[in-house]
């Protein structure tokens, strides 16, 4: 047989491993592998592919990037803007399916995000032999527990957050990263826990820039002077609004813009130095991890046992350390979001973490160990200058500053919603 293998939208590192699954898998059972380049748009007549035997496929898996090129816009893009879906015209559709015809493509392999995948289902239901295989660094497909390109990104966020731990800390600075994430906020939160970051910005949390304030005057109270806070591009204004640079003609809207308004918030609510940072592309550059480069190879193996056991409109899927597949039609526009009171959210606001919803905690170590700029916050709060703490919302100002400094045990006040 022979098939096709595309990748469309954005980049992301791991697609060249998945390509390497394919060849390898196909070359197995004899096969034939085209790659259409440019994703969809290479099935364009005079149709702009290369054929793929195992040899092309040597060292491919360490680079970023794809070998194939992609595009997120184009002839075939299915999303233009959120939840807005459009379907490709008849005729380009007709178009492509004659260049699968003419070269007897016997399956299509589309590796894509969820835009892409949209599109794989619609040619999928005009009878097309589609075999998904889910692609984003966002991380945010409901279908899948993980995608490739996910791990990666978040170690550049962590290799980020530690660089700029030690600029903010010789400085006494608040620093401010802004991370990828559209829907999302996985990259934010797996790459702020992991780097150490104090404050975590999401789409799916709102904030109160007051309270993110509120808890780096904690910080500072309690001899914290520098702090790292990691925004995700996709983060909500007060108003609900998302922070645009540009609308993509034909594609989705730019995001951009989070990080310096977090940044100039800060430092009007604090006065603390503050300064941003805008990771951007790194993260989908570069080489991808070990954990990408296996998750692509198998993602690709599966998807080419699925056209052996012509089990089309189908997408690869990630399930409990386990590689299985999805019909493609449960897996679009259903986005994975972060849960506000989920088990990962719960774990970082263990370790103190902030998301900007409630107005902080801070831990009393006990009545022997009570460090200098504690006794400070404490006795502000007995003053009545500080913001809300305990969870007894019916106490005075004064006895809720009693309950904190005689309580005994390790965690003293403990956080309480706004
Ligand atoms: O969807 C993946 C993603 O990396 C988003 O996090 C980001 O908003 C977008 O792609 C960037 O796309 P582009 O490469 O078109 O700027």
């Amino acid at each position: 047989m022979k098939i096709g293998i595309l990748n469309s939208g954005g980049d992301c590192p791991g697609l060249n491993a998945v390509i390497h699954g394919v060849v390898g898998a196909a070359a197995e059972l004899g096969w034939e592998v085209i790659g259409f380049r440019d994703g969809f748009e290479g099935l364009l007549p005079p149709g702009d592919f290369m054929t793929l035997q195992a040899e092309d496929t040597v060292g491919i898996l360490k680079l970023g990037g794809t070998i194939l090129g992609t595009t997120n816009k184009g002839h075939f893009a299915a999303k233009i803007g959120e939840g807005e879906v459009s379907g490709v015209p008849r005729e380009i559709v007709a178009k492509a399916k004659r260049t699968m015809d003419q070269m007897g493509i016997g399956a299509l392999i589309v590796v894509g995000g969820d835009g892409s995948l949209t599109t794989g289902m619609q040619l999928y239901q005009e009878g097309w032999p589609i075999i998904g295989v889910p692609k984003t660094i966002d991380n945010d497909l409901r279908a899948t527990a993980m995608t490739f390109g996910f791990d990666s990104a978040v170690s550049t966020v962590v290799d980020g957050l530690d660089r700029l731990h030690t600029t903010a800390a010789s400085h006494k600075r608040v620093m401010v990263l802004e991370v990828m994430g559209r829907h999302a906020g996985w990259i934010a939160l797996w790459g702020g826990m992991a780097g150490g970051a104090n404050v975590v910005l999401l789409p799916e949390i709102p904030f109160d820039m007051e309270k993110v304030a509120e808890f780096i005057r904690q910080r500072e109270a309690m001899g914290h002077h520098s702090t790292l806070v990691v925004v995700a591009e996709g983060a909500r204004l007060p108003d609900g609004q998302i922070m645009r640079i540009a609308d993509n003609a034909g594609g989705e809207v730019r995001l951009g813009g989070m990080g310096d308004y977090v940044a100039h918030q800060i430092e009007r609510l604090t006065g603390k130095e503050t300064r941003s940072c805008t990771l951007g592309h790194l993260q989908r550059g570069g080489a991808p991890t070990a954990l990408d480069r296996i998750l692509g190879i198998r993602f690709g193996v599966m998807a080419v046992k699925l056209a052996a056991e012509g089990r089309f409109g189908r997408m690869v899927s990630y399930q409990s350390y386990h590689v299985d597949s999805v019909p493609i039609a449960d897996a679009v526009d259903q986005l994975r979001l972060v849960e506000s009171g989920g088990e990962m959210v719960n774990a970082a606001r263990a370790i103190g973490i902030c998301f900007g919803d409630w107005f902080h905690r801070f831990w009393v170590l006990g009545e022997g160990y009570i460090p200098k700029g504690l006794w400070a916050v404490a006795t502000a709060l007995e003053c009545g200058d500080m913001s809300p703490l305990s969870p007894q919302r019916d106490m005075s100002r004064r006895s809720k500053a009693e309950t904190c400094l005689r309580t005994p045990s390790a965690v003293a006040i403990r956080n309480v919603a706004d």
